[in-house]
Order: structure tokens, then C-alpha cells, then sequence
């Protein structure tokens, strides 16, 4: 007897981009990420090598995605719903006009910092050099060194990073944004740079200022921020101590110092600048209002 006929095989249909995206959307928002559509949209813009508008574009027509497209796609959702930092998977983050390659063992500069780096360029601008000299103390993967060195002509930057995975990402953007005035100097900032001493005009941090036991709830932070960027000792200010000294050598009479702290550290870091004999410390709300830096002016 004749075997029946088989029912037909379903037609391969390409998976399309919108219903992709609204799958997607949908895995993180369950997985508690913040901005789920904006993620799906900046992973599909990854993998089409697109930028954001280019992905909303491919959503609108409903392009067919390429089986390897959707793939890729759905291994970096997947990816993104156990909560790695969106910046991991596409390899980059936006820092002013700046996008800095970052990566396992790297901070992720916030946009907050943005901020932290415009304090620092104003001061530098508004040196009567041609050749104004600033140094980022703690400079990760190099954003405000870099904003410093891309953004005030003339100027010379040193860049100083304790750790060395933190140190190799800062050197892949040197290399891509660094201008011949920028040096990226691996050690401690306790001890940086003494041949520096006296000469300095700006100096800049983000400094781990996390307390010990404030644990950050964000996985983003908590499970990908390298510790050391983060933690400060018991009133997360451990590293500001240090820094004060430091700046006080390596700044001429009249330099500024730019510091990022908490939103609640203003007041103590301010006491303890003054102590220091540091003069006219101000602190400085972002965009959000909230109190993110500190600066003073070398006696
Ligand atoms: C909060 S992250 C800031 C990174 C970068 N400046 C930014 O704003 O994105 C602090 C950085 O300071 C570095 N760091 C911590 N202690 C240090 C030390 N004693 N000397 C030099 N760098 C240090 C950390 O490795 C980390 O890269």
C-alpha cells in the first residue's frame, strides 16, 4: 500500500523586524530592564550595524530579518535579560561626542559624567595658556581624560588608572581618540605623576565613592562594575581622602579640582576639602538636580 501523503511542510516564513522587536520588548520588560523598548530597539540596531533610527526604520517597513540576524539578536536579548549592561553587548558606550569602547572589567561611564567632564573643560578653557595641563585620576576607559583632551584645544592630559583591564580599555580608546598630548599612565593615584608636582591646572575624578555596605540594586552595576570602581570604605570616601592629597601636590596655586561624588556627599566632602586647606568649595547639581560634584581652587 501507498504510504500516505505527509502533510506539507510549514513554508519558511524570515522572521520580520517588528514582530521581533515586540517580542523582544517584551522578555525585557519582564526581566525588570528600565527602558525595554529602547534596549530592543539599540540591540536590533546592532546586529542590522544601524543606529537606533535605522532599526525604528526597519521595524516600520517590517524588513525581513536574515536567519542570522535573528539569531544574534535573540542570543543578545537573552543576554540583556539576565541584566549584562546593554554597553557590554554592543561593545560601546556614548560619552559627549565621544563612543568609548567598554567591556568586562571596565566602568561604564554614566552620562551623569558628562557633567563631571563640562566642570573640568570650563576650568580648562578658562586658562590663560595655550597649552592648559589637566590629569583624570581614576580614568577607567578614559571618558573624561578624553573629553578633556578632544574638547579644549592645545591642551596636554594625563590619564591614570590602577587597574589593569580598566587600563587596557582606556588604551583602545587613547588609541582611537587620544590626541598627541594625551598619556595614559598606569599606577596608583595616591602616588601618581610627582614629576608633575606644582604644574597642574585641572584635576578631575570620578572616584569609587560607593559606601561598602551600600550594595547598588541596579544587577547592571552590582554584577558588572569592577568592585574597585565602585566601593569607597565605610563612608565610601575612602579614595576622596587620598584624592585631596594628591590634587593638593600635583595642582599649581589657583588650580581647580573637579570630583564626582554621591548625591549626599556633598556637605562632607566639602568639610573635609576645608580641612585640607583647600578654597571655595562649591558643590554642583546635574541635570537631574541632584548634587554630583565638588569643586575647589588650590590655595
Ligand atoms: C567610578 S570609576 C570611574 C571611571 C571613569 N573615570 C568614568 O567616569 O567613567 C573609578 C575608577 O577609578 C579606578 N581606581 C580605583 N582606585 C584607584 C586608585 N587607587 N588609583 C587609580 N585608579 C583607581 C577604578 O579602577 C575605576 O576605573
Amino acid at each position: 500500500m501507498d504510504t500516505p501523503p505527509r502533510d506539507t511542510e510549514p513554508r519558511d516564513t524570515p522572521p520580520r523586524a517588528s514582530a521581533t522587536l515586540r517580542a523582544a520588548t517584551r522578555v525585557l520588560a519582564d526581566a525588570g530592564v528600565p527602558n525595554p523598548a529602547v534596549d530592543a530597539e539599540l540591540l536590533l540596531a546592532h546586529v542590522l550595524g544601524a543606529r537606533r533610527g535605522g532599526a525604528q526604520a526597519a521595524a516600520l517597513r517590517d524588513d525581513a530579518l536574515a536567519a542570522e540576524q535573528h539569531d544574534r539578536l535573540q542570543s543578545l536579548i537573552a543576554r540583556r535579560a539576565r541584566r549584562e549592561p546593554l554597553q557590554h553587548l554592543t561593545g560601546l558606550a556614548p560619552f559627549r561626542h565621544l563612543e568609548l569602547e567598554v567591556g568586562p572589567g571596565v566602568f561604564v561611564p554614566r552620562p551623569e559624567t558628562e557633567g563631571v567632564a563640562q566642570l573640568a573643560i570650563d576650568a580648562l578653557r578658562a586658562v590663560a595658556s595655550r597649552h592648559p595641563r589637566a590629569v583624570d585620576l581614576g580614568t577607567g576607559s578614559g571618558a573624561i581624560a578624553l573629553a578633556m583632551a578632544t574638547e579644549v584645544p592645545g591642551a596636554e592630559v594625563w590619564a591614570v588608572e590602577l587597574s589593569e583591564r580598566a587600563h587596557a580599555w582606556a588604551a583602545r580608546n587613547v588609541a582611537r581618540y587620544g590626541t598627541p598630548a594625551t598619556h595614559l599612565v598606569r599606577g596608583d593615584l595616591a602616588e601618581a605623576l610627582p614629576e608633575l608636582d606644582g604644574t597642574l591646572d585641572v584635576v578631575a575624578s570620578n572616584p569609587p565613592y560607593v559606601p561598602d555596605d551600600a550594595i547598588p540594586r541596579d544587577p547592571e552595576v552590582r554584577l558588572f562594575d569592577p568592585p574597585q570602581a565602585l566601593y569607597g570604605g565605610a563612608d565610601g570616601l575612602d579614595i576622596v581622602r587620598v584624592l585631596s592629597g594628591t590634587a593638593r601636590r600635583l595642582l599649581r596655586a589657583g588650580g581647580t579640582l573637579v570630583i564626582e561624588h554621591g548625591e549626599w556627599q556633598g556637605a562632607p566632602i566639602r568639610d573635609l576639602l576645608a580641612a585640607d586647606g583647600w578654597r571655595d568649595a562649591a558643590t554642583h547639581p546635574d541635570l537631574t538636580a541632584r548634587d554630583r560634584t565638588t569643586t575647589a581652587i588650590r590655595p
